[in-house]
């Protein structure tokens, strides 16, 4: 009998659906699956959310469940019955609960609230609530578009104080490999090959669609700092630090890996930090030669700070780095952005001759639109914005004072 109890202490990642399928499909015909989450204390989405879906695929496919054990956190976030957002009567929280949507309208109607919820309860940077909302549409929609699963589940937690909202969706259809598998146009050889493809620009299995979803998802996640994961069937794909990896777990339990791979995709976004969804979804021009050495993997131009070395102490130099900057600005059609990794302070005269008198030739709306910092810590914003007031205030030889904005 014991064998038959999935015992889960925590709803915090993959594992715990993981051991749910396990027990589900080493069953006796006939036998109970008791499921005990009475320990369990933390609930995130990425753990909350695949394993209610996997519950609720057992339950509907006839098993037997006895879910008796549970502590205040699992009832409090639904995870047994997930909530349906026709019944929600609009006071009780959104947030910190599990969904299941099994309409489009149903789905905008959670997209709305969620982003309610964003905007009533956290004070975010520019456009990150319009990505946010962006995103969920498209990864929403997905599950209808897609996976062939009746219905999808999703949870998002605001962390307030982090300013931090962590989203999870995720569904019990064919997964990615086999949407992709009846494509002519881009089969896969294996789930993390599948994930690779599907967050491409422009691939897509369905000749009708735009192939912008995942994509789209992923450069908001990579402009805003953030984090993402997808994980379907054995494969799984993570986006961090401007980087991707992946795997392949072959001994990853499935509920059945052709009508039942699954898939589950969970972000994370950092509220305080803007995000264009402009420039995320905006294909890149092509790049002139010289800057292709700049480029990371998403065609972005980047200039690593620590490459000037010799110059972040001073001034000498930095005149050229400006330059070199304001061409790249030109060049790249877009933006730029400046990499300070490695770096844990500058000089003022640094900050001044290549930021400050940026601002005072150009304006501040010029710097804001075509540059990013990537990777400065607050030490090094602290600088260049007072090297910024100063210069704009003092003006030089060439540019009058002008009054701070
Ligand atoms: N929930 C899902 N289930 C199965 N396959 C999916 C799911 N979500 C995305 N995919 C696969 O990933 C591909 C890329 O998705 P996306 O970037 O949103 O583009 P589009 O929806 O326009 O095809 C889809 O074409 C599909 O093959
Ligand atoms: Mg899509």
């Amino acid at each position: 009998m014991e064998r038959n109890v999935a015992f889960v202490n925590a709803l915090d990642g993959p594992h715990a659906a993981e051991k749910l399928i396990y027990h589900a499909l080493s069953m006796q015909d006939g036998g109970i699956l008791r499921v005990d989450l009475s320990r369990v204390q933390k609930v995130y989405p990425n753990g909350a959310v695949p394993f209610a879906a996997a519950l609720a695929h057992f339950k509907r496919t006839g098993y037997r469940i006895d879910t008796g054990g549970a502590s205040d956190e699992v009832r409090g976030a639904a995870v047994f019955s997930p909530g349906i957002i026709d019944d929600w009567d609009g006071t009780s929280h959104v947030t910190n609960r599990v969904w299941e949507y099994s309409t489009p309208g149903q789905a905008n109607a959670l997209t709305n609230a969620l982003t309610r919820a964003i905007e009533d309860n956290v004070e975010c940077g520019r456009g990150v609530i319009d990505s946010l909302t962006w995103c969920l549409f498209e990864v929403l929609d997905n599950v209808f578009q897609h996976s062939r699963a009746g219905s999808g589940f999703v949870m998002m937690q605001l962390h307030v104080r982090s300013r931090m909202a962590v989203v999870c969706v995720s569904d019990t259809g064919i997964g990615v490999l086999n949407s992709f598998r009846e494509s002519r146009t881009n089969p896969s050889s294996d789930d993390y090959d599948a994930l690779k493809k599907a967050v491409q620009e422009r691939v897509t299995s369905k000749p009708k669609n735009m192939g912008n979803g995942l994509f789209g998802l992923i450069r908001v996640v990579g402009i805003n700092g953030g984090r993402m994961e997808i994980r379907s069937g054995r494969g799984s794909l993570r986006y961090e630090d401007r980087s991707l990896a992946g795997e392949v777990a072959p001994s990853r339990p499935l509920i059945d890996s052709t009508e039942h791979a699954g898939t589950t995709v969970d972000w994370q976004l950092k509220l305080g930090n803007a995000v264009s969804l402009g420039r995320a979804l905006a294909t890149p021009r092509p790049t002139p030669a010289r800057l292709e050495s700049y480029e990371d993997e998403w065609d972005r131009i980047v200039l690593s700070v620590s490459d000037f070395e010799q110059e972040i102490g001073s001034r000498t130099g930095a005149e050229q780095i400006r330059t070199r900057l304001i061409n790249a600005i030109a060049d790249s059609g877009g933006s730029v952005i400046l990499d300070f990794d490695g770096i844990n302070v500058v000089s003022s005269s640094f900050a001044d001759e290549v930021l400050g008198k940026l601002v005072l030739a150009r304006g501040r709306k010029f710097l804001d639109a075509h540059v990013q910092f990537a990777n400065a810590n607050l030490t090094v914003l602290g600088i260049i914005e007072r090297a910024i007031v100063q210069r704009v205030r003092e003006g030089d030889l060439e540019h009058p004072a002008r009054e701070v904005p």
